[in-house]
């Protein structure tokens, strides 16, 4: 047994080989297959298909999404659920996926305290909360990778919006997106 794990650290014979051990191959054959998984995962576990399997059923939010503007609009644009609740960089998407990831398995499986009839009147404000105070932190950043108010042509905007569309003013007054616009794909849930 001993000779054969030194033999997979040891120099070939063959020059074919290049002298590379096959260790070698085997080590980076490994994590080049551990890699490509983990890069699938990430994805796979940012697709609509992913979030609507699990909340269709425990609430009425996917419902709501399907016809709001965010979904179904002129232009074709469609933000999915990953858009507006997972952001954009590696470490704020690996933070959000594996603090909700597990917490949401756990009250879906373990707890299942959330249902149709429950959802809207004893749990809906408790997670929008949830929601305004992730995106506050983040500064509505993911709203952001589609709205960006350094593009955004001012004077083709309604007075009440040119008005409020002023990021020094936000920043002054410490306000994101979400402070001003909610229920911008689900139902406006009372503050
Ligand atoms: C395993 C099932 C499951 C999957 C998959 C899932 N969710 Fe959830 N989600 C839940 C449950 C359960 C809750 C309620 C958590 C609670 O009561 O605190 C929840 C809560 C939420 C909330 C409310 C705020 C919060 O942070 O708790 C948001 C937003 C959300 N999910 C978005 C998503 C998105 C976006 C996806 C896809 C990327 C997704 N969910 C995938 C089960 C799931
Ligand atoms: C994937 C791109 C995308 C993302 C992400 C996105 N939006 Fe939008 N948003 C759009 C498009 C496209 C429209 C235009 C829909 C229309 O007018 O028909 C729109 C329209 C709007 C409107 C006007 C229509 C309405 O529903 O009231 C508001 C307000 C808005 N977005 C706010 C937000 C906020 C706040 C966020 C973050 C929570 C956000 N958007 C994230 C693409 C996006
Ligand atoms: C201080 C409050 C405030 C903030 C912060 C704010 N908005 Fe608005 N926004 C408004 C108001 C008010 C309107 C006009 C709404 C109306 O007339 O119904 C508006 C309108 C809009 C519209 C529709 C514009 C149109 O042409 O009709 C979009 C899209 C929008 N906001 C996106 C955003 C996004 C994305 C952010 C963050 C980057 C943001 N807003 C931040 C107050 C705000
Ligand atoms: C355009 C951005 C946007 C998209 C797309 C979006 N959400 Fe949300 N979501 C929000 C915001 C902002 C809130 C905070 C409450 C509010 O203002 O409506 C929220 C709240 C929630 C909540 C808490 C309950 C509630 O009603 O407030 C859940 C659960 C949720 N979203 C899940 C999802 C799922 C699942 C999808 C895809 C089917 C999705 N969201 C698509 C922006 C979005």
């Amino acid at each position: 047994m001993k000779s054969f794990w030194k033999k997979l650290w040891s120099q070939p014979d063959s020059k074919w080989l290049l002298g590379i051990p096959i260790g070698g191959f085997l080590f980076l054959a490994a994590g080049a297959a551990a890699l490509a998984t983990f890069n699938f995962s990430l994805h796979a576990t940012n697709t609509n298909e992913f979030c609507v399997g699990c909340h269709i059923g425990m609430d009425t939010v996917v419902e709501e999404y399907r016809v709001s503007k965010h979904y179904s609009n002129e232009y074709g644009i469609v933000a999915t659920c990953a858009d507006c609740h997972v952001p954009q960089d590696f470490i704020g998407k690996m933070k959000t996926k594996i603090s909700s990831g597990i917490k949401d398995v756990y009250k879906k499986y373990w707890v299942k305290d959330i249902n149709l009839a429950n959802f809207d009147q004893e749990h809906r404000l408790r997670l929008a909360r949830h929601v305004w105070e992730a995106m506050d932190k983040q500064g509505s950043k993911t709203c952001q990778s589609c709205h960006n108010p350094e593009k955004w042509n001012l004077q083709a905007q309604p007075g009440r919006a040119r008005n409020n569309h002023n990021p020094e003013m936000w920043a002054e007054k410490g306000v994101s997106c979400v402070d001003c616009h909610t229920g911008v794909a689900h139902k406006k849930p009372f503050r």
